[in-house]
């Protein structure tokens, strides 16, 4: 017996139903925004993400796929969408034809974390980025943006979360008065945070230990250090979300887990779904063209963890309810007409209207059952009798209503029959 890898999911039955109807929200909000869909491989050189996301964050320290492929080059199962959407903006000169480039993604993410409710070793993100724009109204299109989504898919119990982190520049005095700070109080840290004392200090704002939190919320606030210019950023975004009505909440010691961030970070957060709380994280991410080789280009974007999305969803709205994908299930009540509802079903599929024929000759009854079993909206009955009058037995599977038509008026009679 072989199993599904440990941290992975297979996506089936009315689950999938629930990701249909989600992917289409994707797509339409995203079109409404005038954003376009790009695709990237889902491997990458692992220097991309090495470069881009930071070596001593999480992701690149400990949890990406890497691998070496048979040509010895080391490549990388990408973990996150943004540096292969700068990778590729680069690469394809977008930005020359289109200063401001608005794209979209959604797809699958490996990331080799300790698995657990709403944290996979392979989850699937939806986001967008905006390219080539360093003003807050960029930002807040981004917010919109992903609260539109939320809206339209259905979700309501979630918060708004932003902070800023500045320029480079701000955030290298930050650290250095913060590491002072957080050394002073080392013996009250876990060992985890005083490993990022070290390597990335600010991380350690983010920890959830209580007694990182006594010290914590002592520290020293980042946006009281912010020069003007990105305290003037900063009030635009939130006086635009104020105007748009969107509420936010102010959290200082929100500092995501990727390096490539300045200015504007937010994340959209829930308490619905324990500790993996965090639906969507998103930011401005100034640095990041520069980092990868590319001119300076001023970006911002998010993304949200669709696996988590649709959990929330199931807390608001229950188990996803099943979605009949079949309009008409063909039914032969005799081997004559075997063969005759196979060229019927062709004729119907290639009429737009989606049908099901039995395959396994089952008997009449076998196959009303089996009709029912895919929630078909309609079968449709041919025996030697209908074959001879060029006849067919129409039923609605919701009415139980029947009635024999004229085998040429089969598409017209469905699409007017009550659903
Ligand atoms: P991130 O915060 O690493 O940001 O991930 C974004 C979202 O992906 C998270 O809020 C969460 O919902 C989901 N997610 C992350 N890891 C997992 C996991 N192991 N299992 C399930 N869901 C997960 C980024 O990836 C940035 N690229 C976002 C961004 C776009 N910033 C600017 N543009």
């Amino acid at each position: 017996m072989i199993n599904v890898v440990r941290g992975m999911r297979d996506i089936f039955g009315t689950e999938m139903h629930a990701w249909h109807r989600a992917e289409k929200v994707f797509r339409e909000v995203s079109e409404k925004f005038g954003y376009q869909e790009f695709r990237t491989p889902i491997v990458e050189h692992t220097e991309l993400f090495s470069r881009g996301v930071g070596q001593e964050t999480d992701i690149v320290g400990k949890e990406m796929y890497t691998f070496m492929d048979r040509g010895d080059e080391s490549l990388t199962l990408r973990p996150e969408m943004t540096a292969p959407i700068v990778r590729a903006t680069i690469e394809h000169s977008l930005l020359r034809h289109s200063p401001i480039t608005r794209l979209w993604y959604a797809g699958p993410l490996f990331r080799y974390e300790r698995p657990q409710k709403g944290r996979y070793r392979q989850f699937h993100q939806y986001g967008a980025e905006c390219l080539g724009s360093p003003n807050p109204e960029s930002d807040t299109e981004c917010i919109m943006l992903a609260n539109e989504v939320l809206r339209e898919i259905g979700v309501t119990k979630y918060e708004l979360q932003i902070n800023s982190l500045g320029t480079t520049e701000v955030r290298a005095k930050y650290r250095s008065v913060l590491v002072e700070y957080l050394t002073k109080h080392k013996e009250s840290l876990c060992a985890d945070s005083v490993r990022r004392l070290d390597t990335n200090p600010l991380r350690v704002l983010d920890s959830k230990d209580p007694a990182d939190q006594s010290v914590i919320v002592n520290a020293p606030v980042l946006l009281d250090m912010l020069d003007e210019e990105s305290a003037m950023h900063f009030s635009t975004v939130k006086a635009l979300l104020d105007s748009a009505g969107i509420a936010y909440k102010v959290n200082t010691n929100l500092v995501r887990g990727l390096d490539y961030y300045s200015h504007t970070v937010f994340e959209f957060v829930t308490d619905e779904l324990g500790s993996q709380n965090a639906i969507c994280g998103g930011g401005r991410y100034d640095p990041l063209f520069e980092i990868l080789g590319g001119t300076n280009v001023p970006a911002v974007g998010f993304s949200f963890g669709i696996e988590r999305v649709l959990m929330l969803l199931e807390t608001e709205q229950g188990a996803p309810k099943p979605l009949s994908t079949v309009d008409v299930y063909l039914c032969a009540a005799g081997d004559e007409a075997r063969l005759p509802i196979q060229l019927l079903a062709l004729r119907l599929r290639r009429n737009g209207i989606s049908c099901v024929t039995d395959i396994a000759r089952r008997s009449m009854k076998g196959q009303m059952k089996e009709a029912d079993r895919l929630s078909a909206k309609f079968t449709a009955t041919l025996g030697q009798t209908e074959l001879d009058m060029e006849n067919i037995i129409v039923k609605n599977m919701s009415t139980g209503e029947q009635k024999t038509i004229s085998i040429h008026q089969l598409e017209s009679e469905l699409k007017v029959l009550p659903v």
